[in-house]
């Protein structure tokens, strides 16, 4: 395997990976990946949504990934060239871990509300995505047509699990393990 092969601090050396996180109970878990990312050197750019913050501190990611971290669509602070589209153009995967039921509804119907709905739009290298919600909103007609529709986009998914759900119900949706979203994003490489 590409990992066990190569020196963990360079398996992803000059990589650049957009990362992000979206409003669920899962998102403190994102922390552990944005450290493995760092380690092997990546270079890990992270989007959160408005509601990601509820559930982790912007400091805690801007911290462990030693760049800024991108929120509201308005407060770009860069130069004339409008930071999302200069994220999104930089990148070499997308990974959106986790992500919520919301945001697979936004991406699958193209809406750019949000920073990162809008660098979802802009972004042409490879998306992977890790859900994780409640059980019934993985089942759920809708979300299982909005993974239909992002699948035939040609998407990647790394599947929730199952196990107990922060909600208090058993089932399928809690986020896969970091260390599997780790190995799926080095087998891009
Ligand atoms: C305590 C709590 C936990 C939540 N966990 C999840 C979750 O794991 N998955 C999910 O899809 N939504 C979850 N939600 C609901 C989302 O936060 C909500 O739909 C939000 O609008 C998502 O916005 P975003 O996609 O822009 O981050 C949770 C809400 C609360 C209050």
């Amino acid at each position: 395997m590409l990992f066990e092969d190569s020196h963990p601090s360079h398996v992803l050396k000059n990589k650049n990976i957009l990362l992000g996180l979206t409003g669920s109970i899962a998102a403190y878990k994102s922390a552990d990946l944005v450290s493995k990312l760092v380690q092997a050197g990546a270079d890990v750019h992270v989007i959160m949504t408005e509601s990601a913050t509820k559930f982790i501190t912007p400091l805690t990611l801007k911290t462990l990934s030693k760049n800024p971290v991108s929120i509201d669509l308005w407060e770009e602070e860069s130069d004339w060239h409008p930071g999302h589209v200069e994220l999104a153009d930089k990148c070499d995967l997308f990974v959106i871990a986790p992500a919520t039921a919301n945001t697979l509804a936004q991406f699958a119907h193209g809406n750019a509300e949000s920073l990162l709905s809008s660098v979802y739009l802009v972004n042409r290298s490879t998306v992977l995505i890790a859900p994780a919600m409640n059980g019934k909103m993985w089942d759920h007609p809708a979300t299982v047509a909005n993974k239909k529709t992002l699948i035939e986009r040609g998407h990647l998914f790394i599947e929730p699990v199952d196990g107990m759900l922060a909600c208090g119900y058993e089932g399928c949706g809690k986020l896969a393990p970091v260390d599997h979203i780790f190995k799926a994003i080095l087998t891009q490489f």
